[in-house]
């Protein structure tokens, strides 16, 4: 990993930080659910490190689901819309619903897919992201719980890219400007 790990600049969260976080996180959501059954959605593909290692931590029933979407961008578009490239499976309407993301940043893809899975009528819809960059945010949206609030800087490892690399680094790092500089 010693390719990879030469185009970081600096360590922001080690690994045991995000461990100690995560159960934190996953003990947090077991005191709101209680026992009920949650359908937990993972959104493709920058979240997948960090919902493996919170659905271990979980005390309710949890079911898995995944969701690959793509934003439009830049509020460009009216309310804001995202492309849903792969969708659930499962049927949510009268389920409770968390969304498990990586990163919530401008708020763009987020704010939109929570209007368009509101639409299908589920009993409940909650956002839980690990990193959230509040200086960045254009659309008025709050995670219901967040890991770590964090300057805005360009973040890659434990499941975050740039240019699809870097998702495999044990750690949250930041990228040094000389690789997406050019
Ligand atoms: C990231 C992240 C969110 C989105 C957040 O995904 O997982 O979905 O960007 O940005 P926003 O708040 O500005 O909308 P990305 O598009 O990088 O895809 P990936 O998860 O496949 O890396």
């Amino acid at each position: 990993m010693k390719h990879l790990e030469q185009d970081v600049e600096r360590i922001l969260l080690t690994k045991e930080e995000i461990a100690a976080k995560v159960s934190e996180m996953a003990q947090e959501m077991g005191e709101f659910y209680q026992d009920k059954e949650v359908v937990m959605v993972c959104i493709l593909k920058g979240s997948i490190t960090f919902f493996a290692d919170l659905v271990r931590g979980l005390s309710f029933p949890a079911i898995f689901d995944f969701m690959c979407v793509s934003s439009y961008g830049c509020g460009s578009v009216s309310g804001g819309s995202v492309r849903i490239l792969k969708d659930l499976t499962v049927d949510i309407t009268d389920k409770h619903v968390l969304i498990v993301e990586d990163i919530l940043d401008t708020g763009n893809t987020l704010s939109a897919l929570l209007e368009q899975l509101k639409a299908r009528r589920p009993a409940s819809l909650k956002l839980c992201c690990l990193l959230d960059k509040p200086d960045r945010r254009t659309k008025p949206i709050k995670a219901d719980f967040v890991g770590f609030s964090i300057p805005d800087e360009f973040v890659v490892g434990y499941g975050l890219d740039y240019d699809e690399k870097y998702r495999q680094l044990p750690y949250v790092g930041v990228l040094k400007r000389s690789v997406y500089e050019h």
